[in-house]
């Protein structure tokens, strides 16, 4: 399996914006990670498809996965993938038909993602799978930055990553976000998760390459299998 690391941009200086997408290529991470909110679905806003259009033109080559926290997901999948996505992930608690949603994501040739609140049970998203790259556990409560990590959300993710186990969705990731430090991301790696995005603890490092290496080795370690 591939481990990957994800800054999350919702932490960076956003005076500097440019300099921290570059900061988080020359890091070596795997992709960059874009916060969405519309202060409906969750309490705050961020930005919108110019940053991710920011971010293409700052660092071309660096994948961008765009998590969608919006009430209305469905219509903004066009807009975000014309402005550069490579990846969108939908909250499956969102006011929309999601099945549709996510066959509108994958029309338009980029990876879906479907998302849970710490709250939500894994049954609501096992229907979906067949239509997921990725699923994304929310280890803290979204729509702020800096939480800290809800340890009650590992044992789902062991539960998805043994459902999937053996089956056709076997390849299938699974990311988690929020509160992710190196300590907590080598738990959600033993749990299962594969990809880890992690916006404070990145961001305040003064050499983010290195621990980018250092937390996608550590997580590699502990993969559960
Ligand atoms: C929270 C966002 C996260 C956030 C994580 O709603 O989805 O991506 O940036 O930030 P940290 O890593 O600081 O918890
Ligand atoms: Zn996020």
């Amino acid at each position: 399996m591939k481990f990957h690391i994800l800054p999350s941009l919702l932490a960076a200086d956003f005076g500097e914006l440019f300099n921290e997408i570059k900061r988080v290529e020359s890091a070596g991470a795997d992709a960059l990670h874009l916060d969405i909110m519309d202060a409906h679905f969750v309490p705050n806003l961020s930005f919108g498809p110019d940053v991710v259009a920011l971010a293409k033109k700052a660092a071309p080559t660096l994948f961008r996965n765009v998590h969608l926290m919006l009430s209305r997901p469905d219509l903004y999948v066009d807009s975000f993938v014309d402005a550069g996505a490579d990846a969108v992930q939908i909250h499956v608690e969102a006011d929309c038909d999601i099945w549709q949603t996510l066959s509108a994501i994958r029309a338009r040739g980029v990876r879906s993602g479907l998302v849970m609140r710490p709250q939500t049970e894994i049954a609501m998203i096992k229907p979906y799978l067949s239509l997921c790259d990725e699923v994304l556990f929310m280890t803290v409560n979204p729509g702020y930055g800096g939480q800290s990590f809800m340890t009650e959300v590992l044992p789902k993710i062991a539960a998805l990553r043994d459902y999937v186990k053996g089956g056709n969705r076997n390849a299938l990731d699974i990311m988690v976000d929020g509160g992710i430090n190196f300590e907590t991301g080598v738990q959600c790696a033993a749990h299962g998760a594969n990809m880890f995005v992690a916006g404070s603890f990145l961001f305040k490092q003064d050499d983010m390459g290195s621990a980018v290496m250092q937390m996608r080795d550590g997580c590699a370690a502990v993969e559960r299998k």
